[in-house]
């Protein structure tokens, strides 16, 4: 997830880019950080691609989004070992050297384009200073590590255990009992529900919007604010896309500085109303690193569990069989869930860099490495999982798939996922067991994140 790293502001660099920048109304450094950022980088890593580099084409087959794509990119780098080396950067797609990769403390999250030094990084910082907070950039707990992100984590952890999880499953089924019942008098052959729009994005939104005390009138702008942003992520964006993300990213961070507020002033029983006066070893969090720490709870809150419920409810409904065997043994929906993210992660890769020289599997990787951590390759090593590519409820080591990622970055609200990607699907197919997607379906477009935009279905039938 963590492609780019945004470094400090260059200290005492005002002056004559200054004002230009003040000129050009920001504009300058935005295209500063689209070439750096965006640009330059997708067109070298692509253009390599198109002349036989598997890191490349591990981009181009992203970008394409089509299964069979993504697949053969996966075989073709696991041909070649344990650890590609590309002519940009390493890449794995092997289960074992994947979680190496992510577990080895020499290996950061966040990749400077920049390097270290030099002009490129300085002008890279120079533009970066005047981004928007995002998900992936400092101090977001995405690219932050250790003893920041220590800090940060603890901060949030307590609220997404396993047992403060189990506590909000009534309200959870309670929540997806209500946006069912709205249901009730849709989806009929001549007019379908699309089952995105109105429950898949709504549950995990609502549920998280309440963690943090969002008021529910509010919801919905919350959503916008994250589907215009959740590109951010993404590597090769257009200069005017890659403009809408920044400004919804400056809205967002608007709204939340106001969220913040309110809370302030009118604490609730709410996670963030908690965050707000936490303190670890007499230190809480300053106001950039709570903004930070909470819009990213928010958005991968339910940015990414949009996509396991769409992702799941596709791969029900294209096997039958294995549907009809969860709701004849409903005890199987937990290892369901885990065989869909196993099978169609939300989140296809991330990427780290070593922050000194380090080994993996073996070879030594110098300082400034760059590794890619294929999740959705690794998923299917055929290693680790017999028949990888069939999708099997019962399968007994579903669970062992890498889809929240591993160390320290280990996905924060990864029970809070499965609770809700369990009871999100179980209580829909309880409703309405016939539901029957019809044509339409259409993938988001987003490279990273991977989930459905529409699902069109009828409900009855
Ligand atoms: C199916 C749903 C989800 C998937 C597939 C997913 C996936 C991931 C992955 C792959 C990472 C680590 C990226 C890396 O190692 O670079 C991550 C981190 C994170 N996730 Fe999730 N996530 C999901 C749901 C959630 C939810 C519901 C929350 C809300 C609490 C959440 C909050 C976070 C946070 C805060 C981090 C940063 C952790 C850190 O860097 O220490 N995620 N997620």
């Amino acid at each position: 997830m963590s492609l780019h790293r945004q470094s400090p502001p260059p200290n005492g660099r005002a002056g004559v880019a200054d004002r230009v920048d003040r000129l050009t109304g920001g504009r300058l450094r935005a295209g500063v950080r689209w070439i750096l950022g965006q640009a330059l980088p997708h067109t070298v890593i692509i253009r390599a691609g198109r002349r036989g580099d598997l890191h490349g084409r591990l981009f181009a087959a992203s970008n394409d989004g089509r299964l069979p794509v993504l697949l053969e990119a996966y075989d073709a780098l696991r041909a070649e070992g344990p650890l590609y080396r590309g002519k940009y950067a390493y890449v794995t797609v092997d289960h074992a050297t994947l979680k190496e990769v992510l577990t080895n403390t020499d290996l950061h999250a966040g990749v400077d384009v920049g390097g270290a030094g030099g002009p490129l990084a300085r002008l890279q910082a120079w533009g970066e200073a005047a981004a928007p907070l995002g998900p992936i950039t400092p101090p977001s707990l995405l690219v932050t590590e250790p003893p920041d992100h220590t800090r940060y984590r603890k901060l949030v952890s307590r609220v997404f255990t396993v047992r403060a999880v189990n506590e909000l499953r009534g309200r959870t089924e309670q929540l997806a009992d209500e946006l069912l019942d709205a249901l009730v008098a849709e989806g009929a052959e001549e007019d379908p529900v699309d089952l995105v729009e109105r429950y898949c994005a709504l549950l995990p939104v609502t549920v998280i919007a309440e963690i943090l005390g969002v008021p529910v009138e509010e919801r919905h702008q919350v959503l916008e604010f994250g589907t215009e942003a959740a590109p951010s992520l993404d590597l090769g964006l257009g200069w005017r896309q890659f403009r809408r993300v920044e400004g919804a990213l400056h809205q967002f961070d608007a709204w939340l500085e106001r969220h913040i507020a309110r809370v302030q002033r009118e604490p609730g029983d709410n996670l963030l109303s908690r965050m707000v006066t936490a303190r670890v070893d007499g230190r809480g969090l300053d106001p950039v690193e709570l903004k930070s720490t909470a819009g990213l709870v928010l958005a991968a809150g339910f940015e990414t569990t949009v996509n396991l419920l769409g992702n799941g409810i596709a791969l029900l409904h294209e096997h039958p069989d294995q549907l009809a065997l969860v709701q004849e043994q409903p005890d199987l929906w937990a290892n369901a869930v885990d065989e869909v993210l196993r099978l169609d992660p939300p989140v296809l890769l991330t990427g780290r860099m070593a922050a000194k020289d380090t080994t993996v599997a073996g070879v030594r990787l110098g300082r400034g490495a760059v590794v890619t951590a294929a999740l959705a390759g690794a998923n299917r090593d055929p290693q680790v999982f017999e028949d990888p590519h069939r999708f099997d409820v019962t399968r007994a080591n579903a669970a062992d798939h890498v889809s929240f990622s591993a160390g320290r970055h280990y996905c924060l609200g990864a029970a809070l996922a499965r609770m809700e990607g369990e009871i999100g699907l179980r209580r829909l197919f309880a409703r309405y067991p016939r539901l029957r997607l019809v044509d339409g379906a259409r993938r988001r477009s987003t490279r990273i994140l991977r989930g459905y935009e529409q699902l069109p279905a009828v409900l009855e039938g």
